[in-house]
């Protein structure tokens, strides 16, 4: 179904989520280790690269890549503007520039930046073969595109949730996406956070090197934006309906990460550095007191 796997969708989708995306939501699924992991796939430590991060948000990505290069480089793209609203305000983040655009027409000449990143937004691109090609086309020869993107899980309930809120792509998926696109030595790293420890892979890194200038060897034309969908009464109320039973299959894995670090709280992560330990903040806490609360509640009224 993949509900939220829509332009529209994602916009109403993060007009509410931006509220409490960094403080509650974030932390539990895509963690400073796991980010700072997969960015190092995209080799953006050379001196001087101009980075574009496609999806970016509220710039928490964008934070771990002005770690390594200049902010004055790296150009934030996202559709959201709530989200885009969150990254501007951010301190660490002001010299970048920031643009509102799509990831599967991105608003940049061909060619015209050393590395493409993008991370926890293909999900959401209803047409991600046309995101890969656009990756391509703006990334220098010799530069590299990496996306970072969930992996579909193994556990067959999960999977079901997984898929009915928006697309979780299989590891062979990316890799047919970035040799379709053209790109060359396409390398991957798997990324998870401690309190994960199920069977199969999580999240998944994937880069690849631009062999030559131009357009990617097959693209087709960009298609027109979803901006130009014509909204009647009708599409408003299944636009709605999906952000609604979307979200609703989504939130499901906000407790189930919640009991995940509670499970794995004392354990884990002694050779983890101190910056990087993942553990509950105040805003988690409090959630995962609520959500005991209302279990308990139900129990003792059944
Ligand atoms: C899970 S957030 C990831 C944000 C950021 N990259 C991070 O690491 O925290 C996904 C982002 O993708 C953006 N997004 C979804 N579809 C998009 C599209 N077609 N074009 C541009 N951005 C898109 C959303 O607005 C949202 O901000």
């Amino acid at each position: 179904m993949r509900l939220i796997q829509h332009k529209k969708e994602a916009y109403w989708f993060y007009r509410y989520l931006s509220i409490f995306y960094d403080k509650l939501v974030n932390p539990l699924f895509w963690t400073k280790r796991m980010r700072d992991e997969a960015l190092e796939l995209g080799q953006l430590e050379q001196d001087g690269l101009k980075i574009i991060d496609v999806g970016s948000g509220t710039g928490f990505t964008t934070e771990g890549i002005v770690r390594l290069a200049s902010a004055e480089r790296v150009t934030c793209v996202d559709q959201s503007p709530h989200q885009m609203a969150k990254a501007k305000k951010k301190a660490v983040l002001q010299g970048c520039t920031f643009q509102l655009g799509d990831a599967e027409n991105i608003p940049f000449g061909t060619d015209e930046f050393d590395r493409y990143v993008s991370a926890g937004s293909i999900e959401y691109w209803p047409n991600p073969q046309q995101g890969i090609n656009e990756a391509y086309r703006v990334v220098k020869p010799g530069g590299i595109a990496l996306m970072i993107g969930p992996l579909e899980p193994e556990n067959a309930i999960a999977r079901f949730m997984a898929n009915t809120w928006m697309l979780f792509p299989k590891e062979e998926e990316y890799m047919h996406w970035f040799r379709e696109a053209g790109f060359q030595d396409i390398r991957v790293r798997y990324v998870k956070p401690h309190w994960v420890t199920g069977r199969g892979e999580y999240g998944i890194a994937i880069s690849g090197v631009k062999p030559r200038a131009g357009l990617p060897p097959a693209a087709a034309p960009a298609p027109a934006g979803d901006a130009e969908e014509k909204m009647t009464a009708g599409r408003w109320l299944q636009l709605a309906g999906r952000v609604l039973i979307g979200s609703l299959a989504g939130f499901v894995f906000i407790p189930a990460a919640l009991f995940g670090y509670l499970r794995r709280a004392f354990n884990g992560q002694q050779e983890v550095p101190e910056e990087y330990r993942e553990r509950l903040n105040g805003y988690q806490v409090t959630a995962l007191a609520v959500i005991v609360l209302i279990i308990g509640l139900a129990i003792y009224l059944i």
